[in-house]
């Protein structure tokens, strides 16, 4: 039976990334007889233009109605004037919040041919392997917003229960990997970190005794990211920590435009994959190179990997993006954002990856 995968390319570059990565997944389709069907729709920036509206309802219906989503990026400057009550990223924030998709895996790597392309030491970065597990339907994204006159509100809140399940997920993980949780808050500062540091001790604590369980406050966090990126193996935060500290751990890759990410609800950790899912890569829309054809379409690739994983119980085609992307890689085909020297254009880099599979 054909499965559905939602396509929504939105803004900037996302239309750029998500049809390389679009390319990639028919090639794939086809050597591995998965039966997927794609079906494009709106989104964020394009969508209001479209329709007024950022998430429409024709796009939350494809949604639910797929096995799995593939997004480019929402935002740009036509949208931002802040006298505007619509934005983009609600369309975004709203999907993840309509799918229940509260756990966000985000793996750092460092690729031995790309470490030239970090700004920091090669000496440190051997053997990076992070995977970030962000809440993602919760927090100050997601509480009461107010404007005043001389004042504004952002409301950050979390239940005991929204902090256990994204706990459980990235437990759950950490068991299948090196056994290590690290957990990022702020105890010091804010009720809602309290709170989040209490549950992650009675989860770990109560399920899973063999874990070895570190907590760091998060301005801790950032600075670690960068003295020992080495010796983390799954980092557990909040919805806004994790958005901040995965940019930074990007480049321990190299580039934000590497980096993939799942988007998960329910059965997060299991290994045999099959759960509903949206998958992005982590940048944005980068409004300064969109329509250049320029932009490094391997972070919605990889994505494209984690979907096939995930959420298509495609493990031999997951493995087999991955392995092109990084052959392509190690044969030095460069976008400009990891490359001094003469890069290759989105479609070029395409099919360097089209080429290894
Ligand atoms: C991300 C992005 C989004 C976020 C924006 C576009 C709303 O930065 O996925 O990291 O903050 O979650
Ligand atoms: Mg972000």
């Amino acid at each position: 039976m054909a499965r559905i995968v939602a396509v929504l390319p939105g803004d900037g570059i996302g239309p750029e990334v998500t049809a390389a990565a679009l390319r990639v997944l028919e090639r794939v389709n086809q050597q591995e007889s998965l039966q997927l069907d794609f079906i494009e729709a709106l989104i964020g920036g394009a969508a209001i233009d479209a329709c007024g509206d950022p998430l429409p309802p024709a796009t939350e219906e494809l949604c639910h109605q797929s096995t799995a989503v593939l997004l480019g990026a929402v935002g740009g400057p036509k949208w931002s004037d802040p006298a505007n009550k619509v934005r983009p990223e609600q369309g975004l924030l709203r999907l993840r919040r309509a799918m229940g998709l509260f756990c966000n895996l985000r793996p750092v790597r460092t690729h031995p041919a790309l470490q030239h392309a970090s700004p920091l030491k090669s000496d440190l970065l051997a053997g990076v392997d992070i995977l970030v597990v962000r809440e993602l339907t919760g927090g100050i994204y997601f509480g009461r917003k107010e404007r005043h006159a001389d004042y504004a509100i952002d409301e950050c809140r979390y239940e005991t229960q929204e902090i256990q399940r994204v706990v459980r997920a990235a437990a759950a993980l950490a068991m299948q990997r090196e056994r290590r949780l690290t957990s990022v808050d702020k105890s010091n500062v804010l009720e809602t970190s309290r709170l989040w540091r209490e549950v992650v001790n009675s989860v770990c604590a109560e399920e899973f005794p063999e874990l070895e369980v570190e907590h760091l406050l998060v301005d801790a966090a950032a600075m670690h990211l960068l003295s020992r990126p080495a010796s983390f193996d799954v980092l557990v935060t909040e919805n806004m920590f994790g958005d901040i500290l995965t940019d930074e751990a990007s480049m321990l890759a190299g580039s934000l435009g590497l980096l993939p990410s799942a988007s998960l609800g329910e059965q997060a950790s299991s290994p045999g994959g099959g759960t509903v899912g949206l998958y992005e890569p982590i940048h944005g829309s980068a409004p300064d190179i969109a329509g250049q054809g320029i932009a490094n379409p391997c972070g919605t690739i990889l994505s494209a990997a984690m979907m096939l994983r995930h959420s298509l119980n495609a493990d031999a085609g997951a493995k087999r993006i991955e392995s092109a992307v990084y052959a392509a890689l190690d044969k030095g085909a460069r976008t400009a954002d990891i490359s001094t020297a003469t890069p290759l254009d989105t479609n070029a880099m395409t099919e360097a990856i089209l080429a290894e599979l």
